[in-house]
């Protein structure tokens, strides 16, 4: 049977009200980052690729920073404190009153587990569709140990035992609930009411869901996912192995999707990090935030690159840094040991040694060189360098904002340029040289003079 699963409502509960002790941390382990994303964020941008619009966020600490952090353009969220933990399923009843509006489909799923997808979180929803009452997402894994073990029988699931209470041949069980599972958004409340607390933790268990609504002749059953999909966060070591699989993840996808990578276990993307087909990247490129790659570029080796827009066959390092606001033309190069801030390098513009652009704009095709730095702070305020198109920009200048340089001018290696220069003008700004024939001769021999008297007093 295929049910409509978009014309069914939905409210997801994220649980994320736990003290994350096992972090160590000063801030709530929802809000530490994955891809340089709060890890909540990427919970919700599962649940949004879902079609989930309506949130209950359950937290303890840090509300307001967790609040902020889960905001999603495409999903509202309402915000439910749990002051004592006391469960899974006491947690969820702390967002009693977003349930008790009356949607089809409740999603409980936990903050702690970033790298879940839309698929499993849609199997579970089309479970209910389908006409069961609660649909458990459970993986599969090697080691069991600590999970709650899913027993099924004839595709019907029932019960999930967890860890402790398990007995020793549940316990060899492989099969783990992962946390996450939708339940009958109108039955939901009745049959969580009525979990108790004893067990082995006394806590009030989410997972006892699956017996409750059986004793009512209710159905329960599990979709499986990837092992991979539930991993959860509860120390810093497995937020390293979270991000691991993250980026694999990400750059397994780019690849397909046509990105070349020599080495792309090197290259560290962002959440959001946007590269085209036919860019190659080569390894050891490490990504912040809000990078945009066009096609055709190339990144070369050891490249530190946040906030810039790349254009169409730009070619960037090695060892380039792009920093917020830097936007490269088509065709445009940025070499090594050169960082550009906050400036627009213009088509076929080359900035290729040596450099510092900072609140600039450089016209198309115009060659800055070697050393060339902008002097854009005064100690208080930032000063922008206007560069037209065609210049050249001799070695090791210094161009001291605010300052113009016209098209086509020419600036002399070594320049300090403190005013505007002319369209096609040459620019000399430095100390003219001197040439004082047979000179060093003069210093030779009364150096070498200097030497021998030294000798004679030692011997
Ligand atoms: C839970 C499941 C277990 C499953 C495992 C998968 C239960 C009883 N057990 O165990 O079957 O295999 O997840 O990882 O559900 N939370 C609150 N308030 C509370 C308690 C928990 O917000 O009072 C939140 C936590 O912050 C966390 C999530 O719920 O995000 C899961 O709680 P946790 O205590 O980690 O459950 P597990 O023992 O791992
Ligand atoms: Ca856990």
């Amino acid at each position: 049977m295929t049910v409509d699963r978009t014309k069914r409502t939905c409210l997801a509960v994220i649980l994320a009200a736990g003290e994350s002790t096992r972090m160590k941390s000063a801030q709530s382990k929802v809000l530490h980052p994955v891809a340089n994303r709060p890890m909540i964020a990427h919970v919700v941008e599962a649940l949004a690729k879902a079609g989930i619009s309506d949130i209950a966020l359950v937290l303890g600490r840090d509300a307001d920073k967790v609040e902020a952090a889960a905001k999603n353009a495409a999903v509202q969220s309402s915000v439910h404190l749990q002051t004592e933990r006391l469960g899974t399923a006491h947690a969820v009843l702390a967002a009693r009153n977003a349930i008790a509006k009356g949607y089809d489909d409740v999603l409980v799923v936990f903050g702690d587990t970033p790298l879940i997808t839309e698929a499993p979180l849609i199997a579970a929803r089309e479970g209910l569709a389908a006409g069961a009452d609660v649909v458990v997402i459970g993986f599969r894994t090697a080691d069991p140990t600590g999970y709650g073990r899913l027993l099924v029988e004839n595709s019907e699931l029932l019960a999930i035992r967890e860890h402790k209470d398990a007995s020793e041949a549940e316990r060899a069980i492989t099969y783990c609930n992962g946390g996450l599972m939708a339940i009958d958004g109108r039955k939901a409340l009745g049959l969580i009411d009525r979990i108790g607390n004893n067990n082995a933790k006394g806590e009030y268990y989410l997972t006892d869901i699956v017996e409750v609504v059986r004793a009512d002749g209710g159905r329960a059953i599990a979709v499986e996912a990837p092992e991979e999909e539930l991993t959860g966060c509860n120390t810093r070591a497995e937020l390293a192995v979270i991000e691991r699989l993250w980026q694999r993840r990400r750059r397994h996808q780019m690849m397909i999707d046509g990105v070349s990578m020599i080495a792309p276990e090197t290259v560290f993307l962002s959440f959001d990090t946007q590269i085209a087909r036919d860019v190659t990247i080569e390894p050891n490129v490490v990504f912040g935030p809000g990078v945009t790659i066009e096609g055709g570029a190339l990144i070369h080796s050891f490249s530190h690159i946040e906030g810039a827009f790349i254009s169409a066959d730009a070619e960037i390092g090695p060892y380039a840094r792009l920093r917020p606001g830097a936007k490269l033309g088509e065709g445009s190069k940025v070499g090594n040991f050169t960082e550009v801030k906050k400036a627009d390098v213009g088509p076929g513009a080359k900035i290729n040694h040596l450099s510092y652009i900072g609140d600039a704009f450089i016209g198309a095709h115009t060659n800055v060189g070697a050393g060339t730095i902008t002097c854009n702070y005064d100690g208080i305020n930032k000063h922008i360098t206007r560069i037209g198109a065609d210049a050249f920009i001799g070695s090791n200048t210094s161009l001291v904002a605010p300052v113009t340089v016209g098209n086509g001018a020419y600036i002399a290696s070594g320049s300090v340029i403190t005013t505007d220069v002319p369209d096609d003008a040459i620019a000399f700004g430095r100390a003219r040289q001197e040439n004082k024939e047979g000179r060093a001769v003069l210093i030779r021999e009364r150096n070498q003079a200097i030497k021998d008297a030294k000798k004679k007093v030692a011997t």
